[in-house]
């Protein structure tokens, strides 16, 4: 089967977009008007990942100065586990080193094992823990840190 296509977030991809959101993330999703907010900043990087027409993953990155932040990342559930989170993952990096970053961080759920190991295969370490930040649920935050280099 074809790897999903990557290419730039566009405003017409949000209502897909959003309801891939609100079934990866629940009651902590982005509402529509945080990514209307996201794609009007100017240092923001935004992807989608797109099979066959249908946005199956979407992520993105700010950048100010040296540093990125990976704002969020996700790949619908029936489209996870086939390298697309990872290449969306490298994308953002990748297009926040064109922006002239050289460190990143993200925040993850402490419960989230796949995306923390997916995190940690990229070079991305826990550099604090943030307690009860995701609410509802009481969750902690792991906060990582990577640095970026040319790739
Ligand atoms: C995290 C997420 C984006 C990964 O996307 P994906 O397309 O499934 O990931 P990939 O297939 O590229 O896998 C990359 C790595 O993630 C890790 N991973 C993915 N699924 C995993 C699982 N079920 N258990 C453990 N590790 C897992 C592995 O390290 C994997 O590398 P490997 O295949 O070499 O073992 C996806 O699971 C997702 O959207 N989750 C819900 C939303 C979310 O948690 N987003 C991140 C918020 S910080």
């Amino acid at each position: 089967m074809p790897e999903p296509v990557l290419r730039p977030l566009r405003w017409w991809d949000l209502e897909a977009v959003h309801a891939l959101e609100q079934e990866l993330f629940g009651a902590t999703a982005w509402s529509p008007e945080t990514f209307w907010g996201e794609l009007a900043q100017p240092n923001r990087r935004y992807l989608v990942a797109e099979d066959d027409g249908v946005v199956v993953g979407y992520g993105g990155v700010m950048v100010t100065g040296a540093d990125a932040d990976v704002q969020t990342l996700g790949v619908a559930a029936a489209g996870q586990g086939r390298g697309t989170g990872r290449r969306l993952l490298q994308a953002l990096l990748g297009a926040a080193v064109g922006a002239g970053a050289t460190r990143t961080v993200l925040e993850v759920r402490a419960d989230n094992a796949a995306a923390q190991a997916l995190y940690r295969s990229e070079g991305f370490d826990q550099i604090a823990r943030r307690p009860r930040y995701y609410q509802p649920g009481d969750v902690d935050a792991v906060i990582m840190r990577a640095t970026l280099r040319p790739r």
